[in-house]
Order: structure tokens, then sequence, then C-alpha cells
């Protein structure tokens, strides 16, 4: 059985998926173990909480320092017994200490086609505001493994999803999250689960 720990920040419609998908069986032999928020009003949190999911506040302003921040939060995920973390719309700093204790052990899901539209300052809907600015005509999202470079590590699985005329940057992100994010997140962690994946 594949424990998880995922880290938010924001609404968790990406954790909402990977519980359905759970609780579908779309996702067999894994269990969610622990929901790590990064700030009090993440409302992931209560999504955690309407499913039983054990959730945490790790925030990096209650630490003096990052390094201090990364201890506690991978000591956290150790003594939950995590084997995969999962990053589900975080938006803080993954140290490197975390990224050296869970060596290939980390994904995170980015909403676009990497190497499009990622790393530094590319988050949320700035990705698909530079997605329209540059008038592309598909984008999509991302499940990666990650690594030093940001949203640099090995690419897992990608969905593509049309741009259509007239969209803002809110529809795009929308029609991203519904028609690829919901969809490869969770089907990756089936794969990892299910030995599915060589990395
Ligand atoms: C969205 O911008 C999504 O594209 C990205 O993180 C943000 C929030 O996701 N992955 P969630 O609703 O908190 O999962």
């Amino acid at each position: 059985m594949l424990k998880i720990g995922v880290l938010v920040s924001g609404g968790g419609t990406n954790l909402q998926a990977i519980i359905d998908a759970v609780e579908s069986g779309k996702i067999t032999n894994a269990e969610i173990v622990t929901v790590v928020a990064s700030n009090t009003k993440a409302y992931a949190i209560e999504r955690a909480k309407k499913y039983n999911i054990p959730s945490i506040v790790i925030s990096r302003k209650a630490f003096a320092s990052q390094e201090e921040h990364d201890t506690v939060l991978c000591e956290h995920m150790k003594n939950c017994g995590v084997d995969l973390i999962v990053m589900a719309g975080y938006l803080s700093i993954v140290g490197e200490m975390l990224i050296k204790e869970f060596h290939n052990r980390i994904i995170n899901i980015h909403p676009s086609l990497i190497p499009s539209f990622c790393g530094q300052g590319f988050y949320g809907l700035r990705v698909h505001e530079a997605a329209l600015e540059r008038g592309v005509k598909v984008t999509g999202a991302t499940v990666h493994i990650v690594n030093e470079i940001c949203d640099g590590g090995p690419i897992l699985l990608q969905k593509a999803v049309e741009v259509k005329d007239g969209d803002t940057a809110e529809v795009l992100q929308k029609r991203v999250m519904e028609q690829a994010e919901w969809t490869i997140l969770p089907q990756a962690i089936d794969m990892i689960a299910n030995n599915k994946i060589s990395i």
C-alpha cells in the first residue's frame, strides 16, 4: 500500500481529484496518510477533514529559516511513513533537504505542457496568462518528478487542452484543471502505486 503525503496551499481541487480517485477505485494500492497545508486558510484542509484524512499546517512563516521549516516537514512525512509526496497546488518552496530525503519520490502537477510556461514565477493564473500572451493553440498540464530544478524534473505524464478564441486566463485555467490536471495527477499516482512507472 503506497502511503501518500499531499502538500497543498489553496482550494485543493487536485487533492479532491486524488480523494475521489481513491474512493472510486481509479487509484488502487494507495492511501493518503497526511495532508500538509502551507497556510491555515487553504480550503484543501476542509476537504481532507470531510474524508477524515489527518491534516496539519506547516507554514514557512512560522520558522526562522527555510532549513528549520524543511526539517519539520521532512520529519512529519517520515513519521507518517510517507512513500510518495504529491504537490497538489502547493505554492511554498520545497527545499533541498526534502528533495534529497525523498529522492524521486516527490511529484508535482504543473498547469502547462513543460517546458513551456514553467520555472520561477510561473504558477497559478500567471501560467495561463503567459500561454494566452504567446498565442498558443494548445496548452495542458504536466506531472513531473520534483528535483532541484524548478519544474525541471523528469516528466511522467502530460495531457493537452485546446485554447479557445476569447479564453480568459480564468476560463483556460478551469479547462486545464478539469480536462487535464484532475485526470493525470490521479493517473500518475495509480501508476506509481502499481509499479507501472519506472523513474
Ligand atoms: C491551480 O492553479 C492549479 O493549476 C495548480 O495549483 C492551483 C490550485 O490548485 N496545480 P488546487 O485547486 O489547490 O489543487
